[in-house]
């Protein structure tokens, strides 16, 4: 692992200050002054918007000139929220800058009508009480950001994404307005120099027996963060869909903070309908749904390394359906795009997360309660390892009660208090296992250990460790297929909301396993997602199945990690 990328991981800079060190760097004396009255401002009214944190000023724009130079970008609503400051912004309740949190922390209704979480678990406000003061002033200042309306989104402050953003925003931008053009037929309209060129990740069918359908989400996601990439290398518009009914339309779990990839499935059906070789209407599929890495290697480089995506699909419309990455798969068989990624800023660690969040922002509900986790394993004082504990699709519909013991799974716990032993450092005076698992009776028996002081001492390596969980329902994003394989004759019927707050929360608990600090993964797709999206090679741990738990690694050596090359090789490859 090259150490230069250890930084690029969340949870370095809460505080904002290496932005404010960077913008300084290249704005000239005037407006580094005026950053200067900022930050001072922000320390003493700490709940004024438009400070350096979120503010990028002009200057910066010349400075992103310099292709080398990454850059910092907004989303349009993080722009939009620096630009007014209402007045209550300024209403400082607190003078002496003592902030304190209520007595339960509440998820606010969202304002938009888009999906609500329950409170975060109250052991949050337990592990925030023996916190020390700066740390538990710092989340509470956090909080008081996130429960606002008009709670920012906060992307590649640092330039940690690299500097292609605003090029490929404007590329997709012109692609729709051509798009535009084409619908109109106005063909005298397009620079043939310029071919309008698209590629669709569709997620179209209701999965049926014997068919895995687009797999759960990470399948999906890995198909449309590839998806991307390839857009993002071939200069295509990119879009995503999922079927109404599979179990939902994707714009309903995500916000679009830079680009419009909404697919508008029937218009397209409609106008690209010649074959390959059509000029502006031909359509052509790919499937690469289940493919090994030896097809994979072979669809992608069947010109050996040197290989340009650019003529591996050439129709007008490309429409994808694949639950295979090819990511760090590309970096290390072509020899001609890792120099390109790299003058973008993009290399094999930070590229899966920095494309997941510049395409997908979680509906502002879910922001919240991931900011609210994030921000207490984001403190200087937390050790975090998160613990994902896949018991197999069975149990979502039918649990063998008699595995899912603390007991049983106690080889997860071992990982995570060998990785604490050789890596907790003396200002950590809180560990926190963050647990996920698709186990209700499995999650409850872990939390009790929080309460009981026998078990607690037998299973969990240091007196300040905490279990911590979401207390979110626990879902598969194909449930009605799971119980197909268990039980045919009823099948779980869900209500819409039921659905919404399911996939809701696979995304929440995802995105915060790639929070941790380390992560000791069941070795399938889930885990591996958000291995990936932690921006850190070499920091996750994969589990055996409970079978062969005697297999399990001796996490305390770093050797014994799950790299991103071992796990780009495995299930939906990467
Ligand atoms: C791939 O080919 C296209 C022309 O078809 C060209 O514009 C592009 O620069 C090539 N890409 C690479 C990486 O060589
Ligand atoms: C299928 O589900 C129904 C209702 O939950 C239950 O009564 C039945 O026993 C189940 N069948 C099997 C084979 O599990």
């Amino acid at each position: 692992m090259a150490p230069e990328y250890q930084h690029l991981g969340r949870g370095n800079d809460f505080s904002g200050m290496m932005l404010k060190y960077r913008c300084a760097r290249a704005l000239t004396i005037a407006s580094m002054a005026a950053i200067v009255l900022l930050a001072l401002a922000s320390v003493f009214y700490p709940g004024l918007k438009g400070t350096p944190e979120f503010h990028i000023g002009e200057s910066n724009k010349d400075y992103a000139q310099d292709y080398d130079v990454p850059v910092p970008i907004e989303s349009p609503d993080t722009v939009a929220s620096n630009d007014k400051i209402g007045t209550d912004d300024y209403t400082i309740t607190e003078p002496e800058g003592k902030c304190s949190l209520p007595t339960t922390l509440t998820i606010p209704k969202s304002e938009d009508g888009s999906y609500t979480p329950t409170s975060p678990h109250s052991d949050i406000l337990a592990i925030l009480s023996s916190v020390p003061e700066d740390d538990y002033e710092q989340y509470c200042q956090g909080w008081r950001k996130l429960v606002k309306p008009d709670y920012p989104y906060t992307y590649n402050l640092n330039g940690e994404c690299g500097n292609w953003q605003e090029k490929y925003a404007a590329l997709h931008k012109r692609r729709l307005t051509q798009l535009d053009s084409l619908k109109a037929n106005d063909l005298d309209k397009l620079d043939s120099q310029d071919r309008p060129t698209y590629i669709a990740y569709k997620c179209v069918q209701v999965a049926t027996n014997g068919n895995r359908g687009c797999g759960g989400l990470a399948d999906r996601m890995s198909g449309m963060i590839s998806t991307f990439f390839y857009a993002l290398l071939t200069d295509r518009a990119y879009f995503a869909y999922w079927d109404d009914e599979n179990p939902f339309s994707l714009d309903i779990l995500f916000e679009k903070p830079f680009i419009d990839w909404h697919y508008e499935k029937s218009a397209m059906d409609q106008l690209f309908i010649g074959d390959v070789d059509d000029d502006y209407f031909g359509t052509q599929p790919v499937d690469t749904l289940n493919a090994k890495w030896p097809t994979m290697e072979n669809t992608l480089f069947p010109d050996g390394a040197s290989q340009n995506f650019s003529d591996l699909w050439t129709a007008s419309l490309v429409q994808v359906r694949s639950n295979r990455g090819y990511i760090i798969h590309t970096f290390e068989s072509s020899n001609v795009y890792p120099d390109i990624l790299h003058k973008m800023g993009l290399n094999v660690h930070n590229t899966f997360g920095c494309l997941t969040d510049y395409l997908f922002k979680p509906t502002i509900g879910s922001r919240r309660f991931i900011d609210a986790y994030k921000n207490l394993l984001d403190l200087e004082s937390i050790f975090s390892v998160g613990i994902q504990i896949r018991t197999g699709d069975n149990q979502i519909v039918n649990p063998k009660e008699d595995e899912l013991t603390v007991e049983s799974y106690s080889y997860f716990l071992t990982c995570a208090n060998q990785l604490t032993k050789a890596y907790r450092q003396p200002y950590h005076k809180k560990v926190v296992y963050f647990l996920i698992t698709d186990s209700a009776k499995l999650r409850d028996e872990m939390m009790d250990l929080n309460t009981n002081a026998a078990t607690h001492q037998e299973y969990l390596s240091s007196k300040d460790t905490v279990v911590l969980t979401t207390g979110l329902p626990i879902e598969h994003v194909e449930p009605a297929q799971v119980a197909k394989y268990i039980n045919i004759t009823e099948p779980i019927v869900e209500t819409q909301e039921q659905k919404v707050a399911g996939i809701n929360s696979a995304v929440i608990e995802n995105w915060l396993l790639a929070n941790t600090n380390y992560r000791v993964i069941s070795q399938q797709g889930y885990g591996k997602l958000a291995a990936f999206h932690s921006n850190i090679d070499g920091t996750t741990y994969g589990m055996p199945r409970i079978t062969s738990k005697h297999r399990a690694p001796d996490c305390g050596n770093p050797k014994a990690a799950t790299s991103f090359h071992d796990l780009s090789m495995l299930w939906s490859l990467g």
